[in-house]
This record gives C-alpha cells, structure tokens and sequence, in this order.
C-alpha cells in the first residue's frame, strides 16, 4: 500500500482510547491565523461593501482605518493561506474513491458510511473546499492588488479596476458560502473540531470516516517499529 496521504506528525498511539495526531501544533496555528483573518476580511470587507453595513467600521476604528487595514488583512490571509496550501495539497488531490464518494453523496448525508468507500485523509467534500478556498484566494488577491489604489494605482485603468472590484466581490461572496460548508461540515461531523483544536481524534472517528489513512498510519508504524521515532512537532 502506497501511504500517499500521510502528512508530517500524523501518527496513531494505541490505548483506550486509540488516538490519532492529525495536525502539528504548526499546522493549526497556521490553520487559526488563516481563519481569523478571513473573519476580519469578511467583516470589513462587508463594512466596504454596503452602506448598510458600514456601522461595521466601527470594528476597526471608523472608515479609512477599515479602509486601509482590508487589503493588508488580505495579504496576512494569502501568506498564511499559501503556507497551508504547501502543507495540505498532496493530501487534497483526487483520487477514485472520490468519484464513489460522490455518486453516493446521499448515503453521505443519511450517514450510511458503511455503503462508502474506504476514504484517505480528506473526503470528497473536504477535497471541494480545498480547491475552491485556494482558486478564490488567488482571485481575491490579484483582483484586490488592482484595486489597491494607494500603492498600484497607476498600473491599472479605471475600468479595470471596476472589472476587478466587482469580480473580488463575487469571489468573496463565493468564499464567505465555501466557509460556511467548511464550519457547518466541522461542527456536523461529530469529534472533527478537537483535530483542529487539540490536534488528535479518536481511533474510532478515524476508522469511521478515513479508514484508508488509519490503515495506512497503522502499517507506517509497523514499518517503523524498531527504529527510533522522533517526537512529532
Ligand atoms: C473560522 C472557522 C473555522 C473552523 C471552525 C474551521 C475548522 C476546521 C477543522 C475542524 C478542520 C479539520 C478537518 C479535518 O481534519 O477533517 C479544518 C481543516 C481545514 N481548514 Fe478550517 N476552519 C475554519 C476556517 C477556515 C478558513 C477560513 C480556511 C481557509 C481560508 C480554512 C482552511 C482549512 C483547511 C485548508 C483545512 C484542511 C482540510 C483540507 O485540506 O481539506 N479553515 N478546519
């Protein structure tokens, strides 16, 4: 069996419970600073958006503070995104289980997993979001760097900078709905934010939903065994 979903620090430790380290204390400080930052871009950037929402500005001390903070949010959100992007993309990529997975999306919301087949780190759904997050990120960045008149104003035309604010607005309506999926499917599948949180999950939400990545946690560490190990981060 070829482990090709196994990232650094993932790891399974048997006991009673049997855990499972799905993310490094790296990844999830990476993962939180990505997620607060596109919060503060979605407040301010709405706060921007409308003028019923401009009482919003208040967040971030008045009109020309929300202003000028946005796009620099902005390039926090794309560091620390393409940071993510560099550590999760091997994990993401698609695989034929994922096609299964998807002609049998309702067995997935009745939640017959046992009719589905045995899954890698991600799942379908996750793999959407993913791909979705980085292709809209790259939108909302060189879209919102035409529109960033205080250092770029003279490379662009006008209508180009209206063309680019109505797409960055359509992408931050896209990412804003791929967000709520995001946060809607960590909370319904019970037990997924604690990997996010704490960084391990339980041998049995491992074996329920990412069979493929236990099975092949469990074999890395048969081959393994012998040798000494490092501690994960
Ligand atoms: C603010 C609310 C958020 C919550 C509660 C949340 C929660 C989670 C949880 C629990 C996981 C682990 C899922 C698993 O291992 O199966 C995860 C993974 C992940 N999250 Fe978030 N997240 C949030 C925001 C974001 C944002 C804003 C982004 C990016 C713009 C993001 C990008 C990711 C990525 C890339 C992964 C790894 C999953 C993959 O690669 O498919 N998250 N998140």
């Amino acid at each position: 069996m070829t482990a090709y979903d196994l990232e650094p620090g993932d790891g399974v430790h048997p006991g009673k419970p049997v855990t499972v380290d799905r993310y490094t204390v790296g990844a999830r400080i990476n993962h939180w600073i990505t997620a607060i930052s596109l919060v503060l871009l979605a407040i301010s950037g709405l706060a921007l958006f409308t003028p019923s929402l401009y009482f919003l500005t208040a967040l971030f001390g008045g009109g020309q503070w929300t202003r000028a903070i946005h796009p620099w949010i902005g390039v926090v959100l794309f560091v620390s995104f393409s940071i993510l992007f560099i550590r999760f993309w091997r994990a993401n990529l698609w695989k034929g289980e994922d096609n299964i997975w998807l002609t049998r999306v309702r067995d997935v919301l009745l939640g017959h997993e046992e009719r589905l087949p045995e899954l890698g780190k991600y799942n379908a759904g996750q793999k959407f979001v993913f791909w979705g997050m980085s292709l809209l990120i790259l939108v909302l960045i060189a879209t919102g760097l035409v529109a960033w008149d205080q250092y770029f104003f003279r490379f662009t035309s006008i209508e180009t900078k209206r063309i680019a604010i109505i797409v960055h607005s359509l992408a931050a309506v896209g990412i804003i709905c791929v967000w709520i999926i995001h946060v809607y499917a960590a909370i319904w599948v019970k037990g997924t934010m604690g990997a996010m949180t704490k960084g391990r999950v339980t041998g049995g939400w491992a074996w329920r939903h990412h069979r493929k990545w236990l099975r092949e946690l469990v074999a890395s560490r048969r081959s393994n065994a012998g040798t000494p190990r490092t501690p994960a981060e």
